[in-house]
């Protein structure tokens, strides 16, 4: 069997059973790959798809997002996690406007090292976008070109996968040929229960039909907690907000202050303690209602703000703390 053949399978695949239905996948332009493909690295398909949606609304084109801040982009990311990956976002369009002249840069050298995109991602924007082969290698890919390329006594290195997926990627529509790779990886290499009998590749994959030892998740009991104490001061149905910009996983967001943040004499309930799973932690959120009479300022060098419950969709909140505050504005309506 030619490499070809096994690039012409996929893409043949594709053609029929693809996800043709992805926003990202219409209208296909570097931008829309980009934003996509950030989405996309951490997170599921579905989740990432109304979050695609409401951002491509805001900022259709690389001219669209120009002038955009970096917390008007938190906004639209918050509730998506890893909020880096915004922030990647803000300095790359950055970069793009202030040494690319605006338009998304076209070679490999240029694309791989901005803020955030890393080689699988610079070949999944080189192929979809700019239509020249480069491999990738995302999770799905690499548990393909695993079991396709051994029955699972050997166990390929990092560098031996990224040398299998050159090896197979060299097709004419690589567009074509990337989406459906990641398509059979994600719906039909699936890391439990395989469906072998649906994959064009059976026929010469050395793991077809063999009984896969299903991958192991990560147990929940395995994660760090981290525990937090958090005040809500609410005056007048607002609630006070402070810039995070002294951890990293919340960095450039909104949230609640610390309870021992600011000294405000104030009578203090312990009114709830949130739960929230992150992928390699769980947080423990302690929530102080602290009623106050006057909005106030606490004196210290963070940046603070006073927002109307019914106004934090405009914020760049994490998902926990939009739903401590949404929670209290329904038990507290206006
Ligand atoms: N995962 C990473 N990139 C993707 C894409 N373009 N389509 C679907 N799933 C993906």
């Amino acid at each position: 069997m030619t490499t070809n053949s096994f690039s012409e399978k996929v893409i043949n695949w594709y053609e029929s059973h693809g996800r043709h239905d992805l926003q990202w996948r219409k209208a296909i332009t570097p931008y829309r790959i980009w934003i996509s493909e950030i989405m996309l690295q951490q997170t599921q398909v579905v989740t990432v798809k109304p979050y695609f949606k409401k951002f491509i609304k805001k900022y259709p084109t690389l001219k669209s997002i120009k002038d955009a801040s970096e917390d008007e982009i938190l906004t639209l990311w918050s509730g998506l996690g890893f909020y880096k990956r915004a922030r990647n976002i803000f300095q790359t369009k950055e970069i793009i406007h202030s040494e690319h002249k605006g338009r998304f840069p076209k070679t490999f050298e240029e694309i791989i090292g901005l803020p955030g995109i890393g080689k699988s991602t610079t070949g999944a924007i080189m192929s979809i976008a700019h239509k020249i082969p480069t491999p990738i290698l995302d999770g799905n890919v690499k548990r393909v070109l695993q079991r396709y390329f051994s029955d699972g006594k050997s166990i390929f290195s990092e560098k031996e996968l990224w040398s299998l997926s050159l090896s197979v990627s060299n097709a004419a529509n690589s567009n074509l040929y990337t989406q459906g790779i990641m398509d059979i990886g994600a719906t039909v290499c699936t890391p439990q229960n395989p469906e072998c009998s649906r994959c064009p590749l059976s026929s010469n994959c050395s793991s077809a039909f063999l009984k896969i030892e299903a991958v192991k998740s990560k147990k929940i009991t395995d994660l760090k907690t981290i525990k937090m104490e958090l005040s809500l001061f609410v005056a007048d149905q607002e609630i006070l907000l402070r810039k995070i910009d002294d951890q990293e996983i919340w960095k450039g967001l909104w949230s609640l202050p610390y309870s021992n943040e600011s000294s405000s004499e104030v009578n203090s309930y312990n009114i709830q303690l949130i739960r929230h799973k992150l992928s390699h932690r769980i947080l423990e959120i302690d929530i102080n209602l602290k009623k106050v009479s006057k909005k106030f300022m606490p004196k210290n060098n963070f940046q603070y703000q006073w927002v109307k419950v019914g106004d934090v969709e405009n914020i760049a909140l994490p998902k926990p703390i939009k739903k401590i505050i949404e929670n209290h504005g329904k038990e507290n309506p206006l």
